[in-house]
């Protein structure tokens, strides 16, 4: 990471108000929920960011030691959370943002970093993450730290 000044921590509850505030800043174009929510129009239950923040909540408490934050002196930049399948002995890179400011000084990559760190600590042997054909950095980032693409998904929507 080029700034000595963003330091990496565990994540825990009482970061999720900053994690909302990153994800409604960043991720509207990029999260799965917001796609769903532009493709059929606003369902009468919560919205794509309450949907999206109630499983990063699920994945922070299921994963307290896995999931991570970047933070300095003016508070929480970027995060990371993890999902851990055991069976198939590989860990999965569930939600990656970092503030739209603080992007391109190597957070993301940190972030990336600590995870796979993380992972081989716990005797994981694969990594898995995910991106949308349409996100650039993702695409250039993911296979940058070594990641190969393994197959592209098309997600479809139908009202009931
Ligand atoms: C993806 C994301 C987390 C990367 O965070 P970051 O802190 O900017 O990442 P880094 O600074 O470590 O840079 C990552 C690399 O991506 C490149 N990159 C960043 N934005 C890019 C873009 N729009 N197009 C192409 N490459 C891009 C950087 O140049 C860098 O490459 P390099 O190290 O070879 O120079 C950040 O862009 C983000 O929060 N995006 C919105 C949410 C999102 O897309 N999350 C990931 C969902 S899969």
């Amino acid at each position: 990471m080029n700034d000595p000044a963003v330091q990496i921590r565990c994540a825990t509850s009482q970061d999720l108000p900053a994690i909302e505030r990153v994800t409604a800043e960043v991720f509207q174009p990029v999260a799965l929920e917001s796609l769903v929510e532009q493709t059929l129009g606003k369902s009468d239950g919560p919205g794509w960011l309450s949907l999206k923040m109630a499983v990063t909540a699920n994945e922070i408490t299921n994963l307290p030691d896995g999931c991570f934050v970047a933070f300095q002196d003016s508070g929480v930049t970027g995060f990371v959370t993890n999902v851990i399948f055991p069976m198939a002995r590989r860990g999965y890179i569930s939600s990656l943002a970092v503030r739209a400011g603080f992007q391109g000084r190597g957070v993301g990559r940190a972030l990336v970093n600590r995870s796979l760190d993380y992972f081989r600590s716990r005797g994981l042997k694969q990594a898995k993450i995910d991106t949308l054909v349409t996100n650039q950095a993702g695409r250039h980032l993911y296979p940058a730290m070594g990641f190969q693409e393994a197959t592209q998904v098309i997600h479809y929507v139908m009202p009931l």
